[in-house]
C-alpha cells in the first residue's frame, strides 16, 4: 500500500512538470529549467517503474498464497462431505468452480485490488492538483460523475447475471467432457460418437450466446463511460479555452488541467469497470462459497474411540433409515447379529438396500433411529475415520490411482513398511502379475487402472484389505464380473489370509460362495435368514 501511494504520488506530479515547462521554461524562454524540467520527467518516470514493478511482484505472491490457500481449503472440505453431495452435483460443476471459479478470484484479487488501490491515490491526487489549479473547471469535471456512477447501477444486475449464467454454462460443458470421456468405450459401442458431438455442439451455441450477452454487456458500459469521459474533456476545453483567449488562465494550466482530467477520469473509468470485475468476482466467491457450506460427513456424537485391528461382533439394534429425499423408510427395524470371525452372504433384489447397509455400518449415513454397535460399543462413539479403515470394501471396479502398483496397495498405509505391502501382495497374488511388467511394483497405472484386466485390479483392492488389518471386509458385488473359477480363486484367498476375521458377502448369486456360515436376505427393509445353500462340495 505505501508502495502504491509513492508511485501514484510520483506519476500525479508528471503533468504539473508540464505546465512549468510551458509556462515558466517555453513561454518564460529559459532553457536551462526546461532542460533541468525534463530530466526531472525523465528520472520520476524511472523511479515509479522501478517501484511500479517491486510492488507487482510482492504482490502477486502475497495474493497467489491466499488463492491456493483457498482452493486447497475447499478441496479438503469437499472431500469431507457425504454421499449425497456427490450424487446431487455432477463433477463437472464442483471441477468448474475449484478451477475457473477460483481462477476467477484470483485474476480479480492480484490484477484489480492493486489497481484500485493506485487509482484512487491517482483520482485524489489529481483531483487536488485540479482542485488549486482551477476550482471553477474542476466543479464542471465533478458534475459528470453521478452520471457515470448512475450508469454502473443501472447496469448491475446485468452484469452479475450474465456472468452467473456463463459460469453455469462452463460447468455444464465441463461435466458433459467428464462425463462423456470417462465413458467413452460406452459411448463408441453404443454407436453415439455423432450425438454425443452433436450434444456438444449445442452446448457450445448456449455458452457462445451467454458469453455474448456478457460481452455486450461490458462493451455497452464500457463506450458510454467513454462517452461521457470524452463530454467532460470538450466542456472543459470550452470553458477553460475561453479563459485562456480572455486571458484569466495561462496555457500550461490549460494543458497541465486537462492532462490531469485525463487521468483523472481514466482511473474513475477503471475504478468502475473494476466495479464490474468485483461483481463478477462476487458470482465466482458465491460460487466457491456455496461448495465451502455444504455439510461435512459427522457422527452423531463426535467420537475418539479406535476401532480394534482384528474382528468383533457387529449388531444392527432396530436401525430405522431414509434417504433424506425418499419419501418411505427403506431399512425398518432392522435386526441384525453378526458373530465376530463369520463369513455372512448377504443377497437381496436390487435396490433394496444392500449397499446402504455398508454405508451405515462404515458411518457413510447415520440411522434415523435404533444403533450401530461393533464391539460392543455404539458407532457413533467411534472415530469415523478408524471405522473406515478397518471395514474396506471390494467392489466391482476397485478405486485405483495414477500411482505405483506399490502405492495403490499401500494407498491410506502410507507408512506401512515395503517389506509388509509386498508380502501382502504376494498373498494377494499381485505379485504374480506385477514382475512379469517391464518396472514391477514400480509400474504406474493409469488413472482408471487402465491396462489391468478386472481379476488384477481385484487383487490389488484385495492386498490394500489385507494390509489394513480389517475389523471385518465385506465384498459388494466385488466378483460379479469374475468367472466360476476367478470367484472361488478370490474366496480361497480371502478365507486362507483372513479365515478369522467377519467377512460380509453381497451377492446376487449366493449359491457361488463357498465356505458361507449364514445366508440372509434383505427384504422390505428387514434381514431374513435363509437356509443355507450348498452350491458344491
Ligand atoms: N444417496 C442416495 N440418496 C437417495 N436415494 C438413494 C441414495 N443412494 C441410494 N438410494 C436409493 O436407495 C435404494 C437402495 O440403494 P442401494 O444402493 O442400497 O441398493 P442395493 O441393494 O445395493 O442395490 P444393488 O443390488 O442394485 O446394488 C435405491 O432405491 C436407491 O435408488
Ligand atoms: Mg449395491
Amino acid at each position: 500500500m505505501a508502495l502504491a501511494a509513492v508511485t501514484s504520488a510520483l506519476s500525479a506530479v508528471q503533468p504539473y512538470l508540464s505546465k512549468l515547462i510551458i509556462d515558466d521554461g517555453l513561454l518564460g524562454r529559459n532553457f536551462d529549467l526546461l532542460a533541468e524540467l525534463c530530466a526531472a520527467i525523465v528520472a520520476l518516470a524511472a523511479c515509479g517503474f522501478a517501484l511500479g514493478a517491486v510492488n507487482r511482484l510482492l504482490y502477486v505472491r502475497v495474493s497467489g498464497k491466499i488463492l491456493f490457500a483457498i482452493r486447497e481449503d475447499v478441496y479438503a472440505h469437499i472431500l469431507q462431505l457425504p454421499p449425497q453431495f456427490f450424487r446431487v452435483r455432477p463433477v463437472g460443476d464442483i471441477v468448474t468452480r475449484l478451477d475457473g471459479d477460483v481462477a476467477e478470484i484470483q485474476r480479480f484479487s492480484t490484477d484489480s485490488v492493486l489497481a484500485v488501490v493506485n487509482g484512487v491515490l491517482l483520482l485524489v491526487f489529481s483531483a487536488a492538483i485540479m482542485a488549486v489549479m482551477s476550482p471553477e473547471l474542476t466543479l464542471v469535471a465533478a458534475c459528470i460523475l453521478p452520471l457515470h456512477l448512475f450508469l454502473r447501477h443501472r447496469a448491475r444486475r446485468h452484469v452479475s447475471e450474465s456472468t452467473r449464467e456463463v459460469r453455469e454454462s462452463r460447468g455444464v460443458i465441463t461435466h458433459f467432457l467428464v462425463e462423456t470421456l470417462g465413458a467413452a468405450k460406452a459411448v463408441q459401442s453404443a454407436g453415439a460418437e455423432r450425438w454425443e458431438r452433436e450434444r456438444l455442439g449445442d452446448l457450445n451455441q448456449g455458452l457462445l450466446r451467454r458469453v455474448i450477452r456478457q460481452q455486450l454487456v461490458g462493451y455497452t458500459l464500457g463506450a458510454l463511460s467513454s462517452l461521457l469521459s470524452h463530454l467532460t474533456t470538450a466542456i472543459v476545453f470550452i470553458i477553460g479555452g475561453w479563459e485562456v483567449i480572455h486571458g484569466s488562465l495561462t496555457v500550461g494550466t490549460l494543458v497541465a488541467f486537462t492532462a490531469y482530467l485525463a487521468r483523472g477520469t481514466g482511473s474513475a473509468t477503471s475504478l468502475m469497470g473494476l466495479y464490474t470485475g468485483y461483481q463478477r468476482a462476487g458470482v465466482s466467491l458465491k460460487r466457491v462459497q456455496e461448495l465451502r457450506d455444504a455439510e461435512p460427513m459427522r457422527a452423531r456424537r463426535g467420537g475418539v474411540r479406535v476401532l480394534a485391528a482384528r474382528s468383533g461382533p457387529i449388531r444392527f439394534e432396530d436401525v430405522r433409515f431414509r434417504y433424506p429425499d425418499s419419501e418411505r423408510d427403506l431399512l425398518e427395524n432392522l435386526t441384525l447379529n453378526i458373530a465376530a470371525g463369520s463369513k455372512v452372504v448377504l443377497f437381496g433384489e436390487s435396490g433394496v438396500g444392500k449397499s446402504t447397509l455398508v454405508d451405515l455400518l462404515r458411518g457413510f449415513a447415520q440411522p434415523s433411529s435404533g444403533r450401530i454397535v461393533l464391539d460392543d460399543v455404539d458407532l457413533a462413539d467411534y472415530d469415523l475415520q478408524s471405522v473406515r479403515r478397518r471395514i474396506p470394501v471390494l467392489e466391482t471396479d476397485p478405486a485405483l490411482f495414477r500411482a505405483s502398483i506399490f502405492d495403490n496397495i499401500r494407498y491410506g498405509y502410507f507408512d506401512a513398511p515395503a517389506e509388509r505391502v509386498r508380502d501382502m501382495g504376494r498373498k494377494a497374488g499381485v505379485e504374480a502379475f506385477a514382475l512379469s511388467l517391464p518396472q514391477g511394483y514400480a509400474t504406474e497405472l493409469g488413472s482408471r487402472g487402465v491396462g489391468l484386466s478386472t481379476g488384477q485390479r481385484q487383487r490389488i483392492a484385495v492386498a490394500r484389505a489385507l494390509l489394513s488389518s480389517p475389523f471385518a471386509l465385506v465384498l459388494d458385488e466385488a466378483t460379479s464380473n469374475l468367472d466360476v473359477a476367478a470367484v472361488h480363486a478370490m474366496h480361497d484367498l480371502i478365507d486362507q489370509h483372513l479365515g478369522a476375521r467377519t467377512r460380509i458377502v453381497i451377492t446376487h448369486s449366493p449359491a457361488t460362495v463357498p465356505r458361507a456360515d449364514r445366508v440372509l436376505e434383505l427384504r422390505d427393509g428387514r434381514i431374513v435368514e435363509r437356509e443355507r445353500v450348498r452350491a458344491y462340495a
